[in-house]
């Protein structure tokens, strides 16, 4: 079977996976294909602020230090995902009001989570998805109880905390939706530039963007050469550009497994054959391991979930996507 973490490494990237934490710990055949596969981790769930911060006075850190552990252990790199984002964040958080509250509250959650992991995390995602042009806020920032409480700072106090919590680790900004040439694409890039350049000037410890990539099967991606452009514009900003979530959505196709199959790994092939064409691609992590019935953000809430979305097929086995990425690293 193609190890596609020791293909990446030989061209001088990572590839790795969204795990599972619970099941990391807990299956050992899913565990031993991780380990055979990856160079990088990233919990999926794990890390969020439900997970690690259900209770103002409460952290639970049992699983992360776990994984941790497991990943340190297997020489492996793990990312941290995320500190601020609209979603995942416990009620007692969002019923917080006033900005110095709000402030606070942030700023020790940072404090806490970054400092206990601090030398022990490659990058972390400190802003989830700080973009929506049609929301209508100036910059095409997204409305989120961040935003609300806090003004459009929230981002850089975020991105503070964080390196003043750990020194090393890659601080990222990551969004979807940056990917097509077409549609809200264009307007979205725009923003996410636009960000940057401000965060950049105003000397925030931002070093890298993450470009989610969920990714849909059946024609609907318009990835193409804007999607390369922009990439070399974050990094002649002098920013590392991950490639953090990919899959390829396949719950609106039909046909045989076989077809859909072909259809993933062609879109598989043509994604990562664009973006690592650039050369500034860092590390590709995709969101799962292998097909279960899986989320993508690409797949709509009401509708069936994807099946065969991911690079491997149930329990590991190989499939035609899994050597359209072989291919490509
Ligand atoms: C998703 C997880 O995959 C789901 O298990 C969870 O229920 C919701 O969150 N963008 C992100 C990820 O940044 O954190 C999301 O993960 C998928 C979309």
């Amino acid at each position: 079977s193609p190890a596609l973490g020791r293909l990446a490494e030989a061209r001088g990237l990572l590839f790795g996976f969204a795990i599972r934490a619970g099941r990391l710990l807990s299956d050992a055949d899913y565990a031993a294909f991780v380990v055979r596969q990856a160079d990088i981790l990233v919990p999926e769930n794990a890390c969020k602020w439900e997970s690690l911060h259900p209770q103002p006075d409460r952290y639970d850190f049992g699983r992360l230090d776990q994984v941790a552990d497991f990943a340190a252990g297997h020489g492996l790199r793990l990312r941290g995902h995320n500190f601020c984002w609209h979603r995942a964040l416990p009620d007692w958080v969002e019923r917080i009001t006033g900005p110095a509250a709000v402030r606070a509250v942030l700023e020790a959650h940072i404090a806490t989570v970054a400092g206990r992991y601090a030398g022990r995390m490659h990058s972390w995602d400190v802003v989830n998805e700080p973009i929506q042009p049609t929301d209508g806020l100036p910059g095409g920032l997204r409305d989120t109880f961040w935003y609300r409480s806090l003004g459009p700072g929230y981002i850089d106090l975020a991105f503070a905390a964080a390196r003043r919590a750990d020194p090393k680790a890659l601080l990222c900004i990551n969004d979807y939706g940056l990917e097509n040439d077409d549609g809200g694409g264009p307007a979205r890039r725009e923003a996410m530039l636009s960000l940057l350049r401000g965060m950049l000037a105003r000397g925030v410890p931002v070093g890298g963007v993450g470009l989610q990539s969920h990714l849909r099967a059946g024609g609907a991606d318009r990835f193409g050469p804007g999607l390369a452009r922009f990439i070399g514009e974050l990094a002649g900003l002098g920013l590392r550009v991950l490639i953090t979530e990919l899959d390829v959505d396949d719950s609106r196709l039909d046909g045989s497994d076989d077809e859909i199959d072909r259809e993933v790994a062609g879109v598989y092939r043509r994604y990562l054959d664009l973006v690592l064409g650039t050369g500034a691609i860092e590390a590709v992590t995709s969101w799962g391991v292998w097909d279960n019935r899986h989320y993508t953000g690409a797949t709509p809430p009401d509708g069936p979930p994807a099946r065969r979305a991911l690079v491997f097929g149930p329990e590991g086995e190989i499939k035609p996507a899994s050597r359209a990425v072989a291919a490509a690293l």
